[in-house]
């Protein structure tokens, strides 16, 4: 199997690399040792940048840098010379001599691909407009735990053609899977399709029906507080509840990547369900991060 150069999009990932990292998360999270060294990120150093708010992927690229014995360095933007206008280019071959891998949070995906194309070490997207497959990684990962086949499972996505929603796609794409997504009209996600297993409506409830894996975001993303009252006209009715679940397959499950804006996109009680995978979902953020981390630099 080829090994990975850089994470930025499953787009380039194949499907025997994505269950690859997928059982080694899940190995890691029974503890099991891998084929390399028992800390496998000794002596090296993990530059995290990261121009937007996180709580999920910051913590958990710092403690499973710690944890595989790495470094973690956190870069605010504000105040490396990026943020007062040094070229990604300059910052990337500078930073590639002294870290071992970097995690980037930004706006466009083009930074990230740019940072790569002139890096040594290896980038992972930790979350752009475009796309934040970091996610999908653990969503799946959690569907496996909860015993979905996630070759056949029939997936939703009811909301904003978003960074999660695009990184969804190219998954289904990837896997095959059946995935529909219900969008209010001027929020389709903006990556083309291109596979006959993806079907976009404006019915939340017939993307729901016998879907064993709803999943949903915010309305207003990082980037779009501005649009936030205008989205929340746009958005009603697209929200993930009780009756929606009612339309949906046995069993189903539901994901957030969080934060969640509880009475919009989601409700309290489904949260909070016995169908939501929500904690573990982020959790399992952890461990395929960790799993990335080791074949990326680890090997
Ligand atoms: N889901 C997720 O990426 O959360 P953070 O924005 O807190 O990192
Ligand atoms: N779509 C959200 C995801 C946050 C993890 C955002 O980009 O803000």
């Amino acid at each position: 199997m080829k090994k990975l150069r850089h994470f930025l999009s499953l787009a380039e990932c194949s499907k025997e690399q994505i269950f690859s990292l997928l059982s080694r998360a899940a190995a890691i999270k029974r503890g099991e040792p891998g084929h390399g060294p028992d800390l496998p990120l000794s002596g090296k150093s993990v530059g995290l940048l990261f121009e937007k708010p996180s709580t999920r992927t910051r913590v958990s690229f710092d403690v499973g840098v710690y944890q595989l014995g790495g470094h973690p360095i956190f870069l605010n933007p504000r105040d490396i010379q990026l943020g007062r206008g040094e070229p990604i280019k300059d910052t990337a071959r500078v930073l590639s001599r002294y870290l071992d891998a970097i995690v980037i949070r930004t706006f466009g995906q083009d930074v990230v691909e740019e940072f790569a194309r002139w890096s040594t070490i290896p980038v992972i997207n930790a979350l752009t407009d475009r796309s934040h497959p970091c996610q999908i990684l653990g969503d799946l990962m959690t569907l496996q735990e909860a015993g979905v086949d996630i070759l056949t499972m029939k997936a939703a996505w009811i909301g904003d053609g978003n960074n999660v929603a695009n990184s969804w796609i190219y998954a289904a794409c990837k896997l095959g899977f059946p995935f529909v997504l219900a969008c209010p009209e001027g929020y389709d996600p903006a990556v083309d399709f291109g596979c006959d297993n993806i079907k976009l409506t404006r019915d939340p409830i017939e993307a729901a029906k016998g879907a064993n894996v709803i999943s949903t975001d915010v309305w207003a993303s990082m980037g779009q507080e501005k649009e936030a009252s205008t989205r929340r006209k746009a958005f009603h009715g697209f929200q993930v509840n009780q009756k929606t679940l009612e339309y949906a397959g046995d069993p189903v499950y539901v994901l957030h990547c969080l934060p969640a804006h509880r009475g919009e996109e989601i409700t309290a009680d489904v949260m909070e369900s016995r169908n939501s995978l929500i904690w573990n979902q982020a959790e399992n953020r952890l461990h395929v991060q960790k799993a990335l981390l080791e074949d990326l630099i680890g090997l």
